[in-house]
């Protein structure tokens, strides 16, 4: 039988406490990693770790906002565990929806501060001790189609997830002389928590989404995703570096109002 794809690995996980964090945490689990689950939601994120078993993960409350919650939860994983293989910094806020005439700067920061200065944080310390340790380690960040696009989210969002897509550019060219990987995915709308928080999401947005959707027949899940990172963080993927896996089934790349030759 061939080895776990991520046997031996140890991993922290960002939002874990659900949708994407949490089929993830799970799908590397099975894959034979050890599991760090970083969240707020403590309730949820210890149902996740009696779920997983408390062998092959462990809840860490972690607030993404907080640089010294961040360094804390880096340096306790490397000194309980040994390792820092894999970082999935995933926790995202979608903020408020809105016009832009009447953007609320306040909701700007706060969207920033999570979904991007958290990452960049988590980048941070992870390679400090990746660095130090010489561990060839994989870092890959939760993005969107939001991070290429404009039109398909909230502002702050969109705001939000391009300067995450330019972190992670960023970060991998300084970090490929160390042998670390810096990815991101980029994936369609899911239903998740995150999305039934968006105004006027509701059941009957999965028929939209459908409609919306280039590729027809099937719904994007966050167990889609997970697959996505689960190679991202294998030894299959250990060339690619500085890459935007897009999860959209063609939607970002194709104008769908340009009928003229269908
Ligand atoms: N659902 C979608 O349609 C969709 C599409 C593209 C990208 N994404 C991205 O996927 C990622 C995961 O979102 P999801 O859809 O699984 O939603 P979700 O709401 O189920 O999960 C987000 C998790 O992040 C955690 N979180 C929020 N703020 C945090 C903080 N300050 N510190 C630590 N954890 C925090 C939440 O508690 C939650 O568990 C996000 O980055 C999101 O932007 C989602």
């Amino acid at each position: 039988m061939s080895k776990p794809r991520l046997d031996g690995k140890v991993a922290i996980i960002t939002g874990a406490a659900s949708g994407i964090g949490e089929a993830t945490a799970r799908l590397f689990a099975e894959n034979g990693a050890f599991i760090i689950i970083a969240d707020v939601q403590d309730d949820l994120g210890h149902q996740v770790m009696a779920s997983i078993g408390p062998d092959k993960s462990y809840y860490k409350h972690c607030d993404v906002t907080d640089e010294n919650q961040v360094q804390e939860t880096v340096g306790h994983t490397f000194k309980k565990y040994g390792r820092l293989d894999i970082v999935f910094s995933n926790a995202g806020v979608l903020g408020t929806t809105g016009s832009i005439l009447e953007m609320d700067m306040g909701d700007v920061d706060r969207t920033m501060a999570v979904n991007m200065r958290g990452a960049a944080a988590f980048i941070k310390h992870a390679a400090r001790v990746m660095v130090a340790n010489q561990i060839r380690g994989s870092i890959i960040c939760t993005a969107s189609i939001a991070a290429t696009m404009g039109g398909t989210g909230p502002h702050a969002y969109t705001i939000s997830k391009h300067a995450l897509l330019g972190l992670v550019r960023s970060a991998s060219s300084e970090l490929g002389k160390h042998g670390i990987r810096v990815n991101c995915i980029s994936p369609f709308a899911i239903p998740t928590r995150m999305s039934f928080q968006a105004d006027g999401w509701d059941q009957k947005s999965e028929a939209m989404i459908r409609a919306m959707s280039n590729l027809q027949g099937i719904l994007l899940e966050a167990g889609h995703v997970a697959e996505a990172a689960l190679f991202l963080a294998s030894d299959e993927s250990c060339f690619i570096s500085g890459h935007n896996l897009v999860l959209d089934g063609a939607f970002s790349v194709v104008n769908h109002d340009f009928s003229v030759f269908k």
